[in-house]
């Protein structure tokens, strides 16, 4: 059955991990995905940042001015590493309000309202740094629907910048108005900030009013229905494309900066004007059959690039591998002009043969910095790394995942840091993900596309410059009682460490604090800080929300016990925690049901989010009925 009559359709997209969405309902119509005319709405982006924790709320309303009903959609682009935190939706005067649900729980609803004949729906879609949310409601004759989405997260440090990313996919003219508001709030002051938008023309940017004030930030966008338009009665709208706002914070103290509010703290720890310590850096690139074609040349490209900017301190060498492993030169090579230029002709000479032996490419890695260093060929108080990329699963020596994540483990033992690139979507992310965690790195995707090489040598900027390893932030014994992570590996120029807490005493007065950390000179800091009444500390209300620094703590405390996964007592206090604070995250659901009249079944809605490593397609899915159907 086609549905007649215009489908109210908006679509406005905020920012990066993976949502799924189901939606039941008895019978399907076809949706037509055409241009508003009879109708009007409006959109509203309303996001505040508190110390890097951003709380973005999106408000859309349409209002069906037709004589019959209509399907209104709500689709949204948020970051992947944004939570959600509640949902509603406000249709012809009652509002529903979402639940966040054990995953499992939500799936059972899902399979009842299967078995019970309902058509369900299921949606899932994710790109690289946005994941999509979708919901689509009847709106009956000259009513209207508002909904409400929230989620929050923290921003992190990257390059030497924090970057707020919202998303605008309009498809229409948005009729009444659009609104986009950001209040962004850092104690330290902020030092820079940029706002800039990728469809922004020379008559759209004056419209971009941004005031920056010591340590607060005011960005805001509010065109009208005129100023939308591709041209003079145009239906077209210019407002399609990515809006940045990219800042970083003053860092006077080189202590960080802490923040005690309500029974939390928070701690920031990024100091400034460091020397780099040199390091030693094993790239271990996959060579099998898999990569023919552009991977391989995009590999070529990227490594010719990281080597031009590669420091002269550096020692280095590449490793190649399929089933079989060949090294570049026998030992770790200083990085002068005439070995990275010798490097560049090696890689101008990569191509793919063979398959995939990971175990053994990155044990010899591991061996060859190993025996450069008993050698003393190395750097003193030098940092080492493995830098491994690949495309694909192990098919050759030892494939056995836990196995060689075993072998790896043992054999690196905490001496060296190990960062796994996975290139593309035919390889098993988690596998490597789990890998590097065990190894004190991080595993970054590469999205097969034109950029790969771009991706490639920006993930290597992030970790060019490391400025102190084995990083102890100490507090004060008795006074804290559920701390993040707070020993870390190593500090890269541009980014930032973060720790937060739960405190024993509200009203602490000193808390006292010890920075211990290697480095080019090694490190001995303390501090103290106070708590503070948030009314004193943010008397402009609002650029804040209250509880921030124990939802910043909560947010936290999930990411890192999610990266534990394998530690049963992780999930369930994850678990817990995703619950209690109402956060969307791997193992929760988000359910939202809207009884229905006239005998219908209730629809139901459920969001889900994914993890990047759970996920093998980097396009929509779509899985049942949101279409035609019935
Ligand atoms: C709605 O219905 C009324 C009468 O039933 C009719 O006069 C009017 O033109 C209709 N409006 C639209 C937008 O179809
Ligand atoms: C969720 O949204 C509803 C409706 O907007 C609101 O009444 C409720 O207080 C919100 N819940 C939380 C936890 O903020
Ligand atoms: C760290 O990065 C900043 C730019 O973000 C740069 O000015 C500075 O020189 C870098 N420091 C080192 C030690 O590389
Ligand atoms: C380093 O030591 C190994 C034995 O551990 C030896 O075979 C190798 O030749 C040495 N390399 C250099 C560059 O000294
Ligand atoms: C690796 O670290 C361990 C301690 O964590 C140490 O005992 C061992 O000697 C180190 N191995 C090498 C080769 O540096």
């Amino acid at each position: 059955q086609v549905k007649t009559g215009l489908t109210h359709l908006w679509n406005f997209t905020l920012f990066s991990q993976i949502t799924s969405f189901m939606i039941f309902r008895r019978s399907f119509r076809c949706i037509l995905r055409v241009g508003l005319t009879t109708g009007s709405y409006s959109v509203t982006m309303n996001c505040k940042v508190a110390s890097r924790f951003a709380h973005t709320v999106m408000t859309s309303k349409a209002i069906n001015r037709a004589n019959t009903s209509q399907e209104v959609f709500f689709d949204v682009e948020l970051p992947k590493t944004a939570f959600i935190t509640n949902f509603s939706m406000e249709i012809e005067g009652v509002t529903y309000v979402g639940q966040v649900k054990e995953k499992e729980k939500a799936k059972k609803q899902y399979e009842q309202a299967v078995s019970r004949g309902q058509t369900a729906g299921l949606v899932r879609a994710s790109g690289r740094k946005m994941e999509k949310f979708s919901v689509s409601v009847n709106v009956a004759a000259q009513s209207d629907v508002t909904f409400v989405l929230t989620y929050e997260e923290l921003l992190q440090r990257r390059l030497g910048e924090y970057e707020l990313m919202i998303r605008v996919k309009p498809k229409q003219l948005v009729h009444k108005f659009e609104v986009w508001d950001e209040h962004i709030y850092e104690p330290q002051g902020i030092a820079s900030l940029d706002a800039h938008g990728t469809f922004l023309t020379n008559d759209l940017l004056p419209l971009v009013e941004k005031t920056v004030s010591d340590n607060k930030a005011h960005v805001s966008f509010s065109p009208t229905l005129e100023q939308q338009r591709t041209c003079p009665d145009c239906e077209g709208t210019l407002i399609d494309g990515d809006f940045f706002i990219k800042y970083d914070v003053k860092r006077d103290k080189d202590v960080g900066d802490i923040q005690i509010v309500n029974g939390y703290f928070v701690h920031f720890f990024a100091p400034s004007d460091l020397p780099r310590v040199p390091k030693n850096v094993v790239f271990v690139i996959d060579v099998s059959y898999s990569m023919e074609g552009a991977k391989i040349k995009q590999t070529r490209e990227a490594l010719q690039t990281i080597l031009d900017d590669i420091h002269s301190n550096d020692y280095f060498n590449l490793v190649l591998f399929d089933h079989y492993v060949e090294f570049w030169k026998p030992s770790l090579t200083q990085a002068t002009v005439e070995n990275v230029a010798e490097a560049q002709k090696f890689v101008s000479g990569l191509r793919a043969r063979g398959a995939t032996d990971i175990n053994q490419a990155v044990l010899k890695a591991t061996e060859l910095l190993y025996q450069d260093k008993k050698n003393k060929t190395l750097p003193d108080n030098s940092v080492s790394m493995i830098i491994l990329l690949t495309d694909g699963d192990p098919t050759s020596g030892i494939t056995d995942q836990k196995q060689i994540q075993e072998n790896v483990h043992n054999a690196i033992q905490g001496n060296v840091t190990l960062f796994c690139l996975g290139f593309g979507y035919s390889l098993d992310y988690t596998f490597l993900d789990v890998m590097a965690q065990q190894n004190n790195g991080l595993a970054r995707r590469i999205y097969e596309d034109s950029d790969a090489a771009l991706q490639l040598k920006g993930f290597y900027s992030e970790v060019a410059s490391p400025l102190l390893s084995e990083v102890h932030m100490q507090y004060q014994d008795n006074t804290v009682d559920s701390l993040t992570q707070s020993h870390f590996k190593q500090l890269f120029n541009g980014s930032e460490i973060v720790v937060a807490g739960r405190l024993t005493d509200n009203d602490l007065d000193n808390f006292l604090f010890e920075i211990s950390a290697q480095g080019v000179n090694d490190i001995h800091l303390q501090g103290e800080a106070s708590a503070q009444k948030w009314d004193v500390l943010f008397p402009h209300e609002e650029y804040i929300f209250g509880d921030f620094t124990e939802r910043l703590w909560a947010y936290l405390t999930i990411q890192q016990l999610l990266n534990k996964r394998s530690k049963s007592n992780a999930t369930s206090e994850a678990l817990a925690l995703s619950l209690k604070y109402s956060f969307v995250t791997p193992l929760t659901s988000m359910v939202v049901t809207k009884p229905q009249r006239d005998e219908e079944p209730e629809d139901m809605f459920i969001a889900d989010k994914l993890t990047e490593g759970g996920h093998q397609s980097g396009h929509v899915e779509l899985l049942g009925g949101l279409g035609c159907s019935g």
